[in-house]
C-alpha cells in the first residue's frame, strides 16, 4: 500500500548517482507494497533546486529512466550532505500515471516535496482551503494537499523550523499517513511522520552508536530560534539516516532502527535526529528505543529461486520449525507461548474467542477454528475484519479477540482491533512483523517467526499462522485430562511436520505437469470440507490473485445446493479427499462430481488406492493428524497457483492491482 523511502547522508560523501542507487534499491525492497508508479526527488547539481523523476510502472522503469537522465559528470561528484526521497505507489486516489506519482510538490519551483503512504481523508476540505489561496492542483491525489499546505504555512510563518511546519500541517490533516518531506529551503534536512501507516528510521554510523534511545521532545510549536536547543545530538558526526515503510528496505545498510509511533515527528537537522510530539499523555515514554533488527540480508534476497513466492513456498519446512522453536518441547510434551502465557488464566475465563483477519490471514482462522473449539471448549467466531466492522458486531469485556496479520499493518484488521480494544476485550496479536502496529497495540500476542515474506501472495506466513493457532489450542488444553491423548497425537504430528512438508514439496514437478493441463482454462473449482475447507478457500485465493483465473473454494457439503450445476466434463475440479472423519462425505461429493462426467484432480493420502481409483489425476500427501492436514494440503495449491501463473506469463511476486500490505480501509 505504497512504500516510502528517504535517505539522508550527513558528512558522508556520496554522489547523486550513489544516492539514486540507494533510493532505487530501497524502492525495490518495498515494491511488494505497491507497484503501479514510482518517483524520486534529489537536489539539483547546483544544490539550489530539487529535481524529480516519476514513471508509471514498476521500479525497473524508473531505474532505467534515472540511468538515462543522470549519467552526466555533475551527478557523479560527491556531496557531503544530501536528502533524497522516493516512493512506490499503489493507487488509491487517481489512476496510475506520472502526474499522480509521488513525490508531490508544493509549487512549480519544487519548494517542498512529499512522499506519502496512506489516505488523507479530509483532503477535499484542505484542497478547497488552499485553492481559495491561489494554489493550483496538478494531480488527483490526496497527497498533493500536504505539500501545498506545508508551503502555505511556510509563507505564513517564515520563522518556523522545517519540523514545526510539518507538525502544523499534520495537525490539519485527518486519516492515515506515513510521510517524508524534503525542501529546497531546508537543505540537508528531512522531516518524517506517521499516523496509522508504518514508518521506521534506520541509523548508520561508522562507530557504535553512543546511545540506544532517542529522547522524545514534547511541546507546542515554537519559533525557530527558540526551538533550536531542543535537538538532542546523537553525538555522531558522520551519519546516514534511512526512513522506510519497513525494515527490509534498510537491513542492507544498518540493523539499528527506531520504529516511530503514531504522531511522532522525526526530524534530522545538522545530522541530528530528534523525535517530537505535540502533546504528552501520562503513559507516554520518555524516549524511543533504538532496536537491533534480527533480520539477515539473505532473508530478503531471492537466492537461487526465480521468485520470492517460490522461495517462500520452499522455505516452509524451516519456517514451521521456526514458529515452534523455543515454544514446543517434544521431549516433555510441553508448550510455552511466552508472549501470552501471563494471560492464559484470563483467556480461559473468557466468554468466547474471536479470530479476525483479512485474506490469507482470515483463512488461517478458518483452518484452525475446529481445533480451537475442540480443545478450548469455547465458542469460536471467525470474522473478516471488514465485515466485522460493517456489522458493528457486539463485543464484550470478557471476549478475547485475536487479530491475525502477516504484516501487522492491515488497516481493516487494525481498525477492528481498535474497535474491540475500546470495548474492553482482551487483544491478542498474531503477526509476522515485530514492531508492527498490531503488535504494539495488542495486550499480548504470538510472533509467528516465519521470516520476511516478500511475495505478495502469502504462503509461509499462512502455515506459520496456522501452527501458532494450533499451539495456542494446545496451551489452552494442557490441564484437561480428557484431552491428553488428543494433545499427544497432535504434538507427535507437529514433530514430523517439517519432514512431511519436504515430502509434499517433492510433488513440485508433478504439480507443474498438472498446471500445464489447467493453465488455459478459465476457471478452477476447489472442493473439500472439514479441516480442509480452509485449503479450498486459500487455494482459490492463490489461484485468483496469481493467475487472474476464476477460482472458487467450495464446501463439499454445499455442492448439491448449487455448485454442482457448474460441473460437466470440461470444468476443471480439484477435490481434497483424506482419510478423516469426513472421508465418507467427501467420497459422496466425489461421486456426485464423477457421475456428472467431472474428472477431478484428487488430493489424497499416500497409497489410498480406493480413492485414487476415482480419477487418473491425483496428488498423494503423507498421512498426518486430521487437524494438521490443512498444512500439507495447502502446499500443492500454493505450487499449483505458482506454476499456472508462470505458464500464463503473470508477474508472480507482484500480481496486478494488489499490494502486500493494505494500509487503507
Ligand atoms: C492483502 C494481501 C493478502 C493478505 C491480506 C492480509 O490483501 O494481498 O495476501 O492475505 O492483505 O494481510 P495481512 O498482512 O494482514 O496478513
Amino acid at each position: 500500500m505504497c512504500g516510502i523511502f528517504a535517505y539522508l547522508n550527513y558528512l558522508t560523501p556520496k554522489s547523486r548517482q550513489e544516492v539514486l542507487d540507494l533510493l532505487v534499491t530501497g524502492l525495490k525492497r518495498l515494491e511488494y507494497r505497491g507497484y503501479d508508479s514510482t518517483g524520486v526527488a534529489i537536489d539539483s547539481p547546483d544544490n539550489k533546486n530539487i529535481v524529480m523523476v516519476k514513471r508509471t510502472g514498476k521500479v525497473k522503469v524508473l531505474e532505467d529512466a534515472i540511468q538515462e537522465l543522470f549519467s552526466g559528470s555533475e551527478y557523479s561528484d560527491p556531496v557531503m550532505t544530501h536528502v533524497g526521497i522516493a516512493h512506490t505507489r499503489w493507487a488509491t486516489h487517481g489512476v496510475p500515471c506520472e502526474r499522480n506519482s509521488h513525490p508531490h510538490r508544493s509549487d512549480d519551483t519544487n519548494a517542498f516535496v512529499v512522499v506519502h503512504n496512506g489516505i488523507i481523508t479530509n483532503y477535499n476540505d484542505v484542497k478547497t482551503f488552499l485553492a481559495k489561496r491561489g494554489y493550483e492542483f496538478e494531480s488527483d491525489t490526496d497527497t498533493e494537499v500536504f505539500a501545498k499546505l506545508v508551503h502555505h504555512l511556510w509563507k505564513k510563518h517564515p520563522n518556523y523550523s522545517f519540523r514545526e511546519l510539518v507538525e502544523q500541517a499534520i495537525l490539519q490533516v485527518e486519516g492515515a499517513f506515513a510521510i517524508a518531506v524534503k525542501s529546497k529551503y531546508f537543505p540537508g534536512e528531512c522531516v518524517a511522520s506517521r499516523r496509522s501507516s508504518p514508518l521506521l528510521v534506520g541509523i548508520k554510523t561508522k562507530t557504535r552508536l553512543a546511545t540506544d534511545h532517542i529522547p522524545i521532545l514534547y511541546g507546542k510549536v515554537l519559533p525557530r530560534s527558540e526551538s533550536t536547543s531542543e535537538f538532542m545530538p546523537l553525538e555522531e558526526k558522520e551519519v546516514e539516516y534511512f526512513f522506510a515503510s519497513d525494515a527490509s528496505a534498510v537491513i542492507e545498510h544498518t540493523n539499528r532502527v527506531i520504529y516511530l509511533e503514531d504522531d511522532d515527528v522525526a526530524a534530522v537537522r545538522d545530522g541530528t535526529l530528534s523525535i517530537h510530539r505535540l502533546k504528552k499523555s501520562l503513559d507516554d515514554p520518555h524516549a524511543r528505543e533504538i532496536t537491533t533488527l534480527k533480520m539477515e540480508i539473505q532473508q530478503i534476497m531471492k537466492g537461487n529461486y526465480d521468485y520470492f513466492m517460490q522461495k517462500e513456498i520452499f522455505e516452509q519446512p524451516d519456517s514451521v520449525v521456526n514458529t515452534m522453536r523455543g515454544r514446543v518441547r517434544f521431549d516433555g510434551n510441553a508448550i510455552v507461548l511466552g508472549g501470552i502465557k501471563d494471560y492464559i488464566p484470563e483467556i480461559k475465563r473468557c466468554r468466547r474467542l474471536m479470530l479476525i483477519g483479512c485474506g490469507t490471514s482470515y483463512h488461517s482462522a478458518v483452518a484452525t477454528r475446529q481445533l480451537l473449539e475442540e480443545l478450548t471448549e469455547l465458542p469460536v467466531m471467525v470474522e473478516l475484519a471488514s465485515d466485522f466492522l460493517d456489522r458493528n458486531t457486539p463485543i464484550f469485556r470478557d471476549d478475547v479477540c485475536f487479530f491475525i496479520s502477516q504484516s501487522g499493518e492491515t488497516a481493516d484488521t487494525l481498525m477492528a482491533l481498535r474497535y474491540c480494544k475500546q470495548r474492553g476485550a482482551l487483544i491478542v496479536g498474531i503477526t509476522n512483523t515485530v514492531g508492527s502496529s498490531i503488535c504494539r497495540e495488542s495486550h499480548c500476542g504470538v510472533h509467528i517467526n516465519a521470516g520476511p515474506e516478500i511475495g505478495v501472495a502469502s504462503t509461509k506466513a499462512y502455515t506459520s499462522q496456522f501452527i501458532s493457532l494450533v499451539m495456542f489450542a494446545l496451551v489452552m488444553s494442557e490441564d484437561r485430562l480428557s484431552l491428553q491423548t488428543r494433545r499427544l497425537e497432535i504434538l507427535q504430528a507437529l514433530s514430523k511436520l517439517a519432514d512431511q512438508i519436504r515430502e509434499v514439496l517433492k510433488l513440485d514437478s508433478k504439480v507443474q505437469e498438472l498446471a500445464k493441463d489447467l493453465y488455459q482454462h478459465k476457471s478452477l473449482l476447489i472442493m473439500g470440507r472439514g479441516y480442509n475447507f480452509a485449503t479450498c478457500l486459500e487455494g482459490a485465493l492463490k489461484v485468483k490473485e496469481l493467475t487472474y483465473m476464476h477460482s472458487e473454494g467450495i464446501m463439499a457439503g454445499e455442492l448439491k445446493h448449487g455448485p454442482l450445476a457448474l460441473v460437466d466434463d470440461s470444468m476443471p475440479v480439484l477435490m481434497i479427499v483424506l482419510r478423516d472423519p469426513v472421508y465418507v462425505k467427501c467420497m459422496n461429493a466425489l461421486q456426485q462430481v464423477t457421475s456428472r462426467k467431472g474428472c477431478p484432480v484428487i488430493i489424497c493420502e499416500e497409497g489410498d488406492e480406493e480413492t485414487k481409483a476415482f480419477s487418473s489425476r491425483h496428488l498423494e500427501i503423507p498421512r498426518t493428524v486430521d487437524c494438521l492436514q490443512g498444512i500439507l494440503t495447502v502446499i500443492p495449491m500454493q505450487l499449483l497457483s505458482y506454476h499456472i501463473a508462470v505458464l500464463r506469463g503473470c508477474d508472480v511476486d507482484c500480481p496486478r492491482n494488489l499490494a502486500k500490505s493494505v494500509t487503507v480501509e
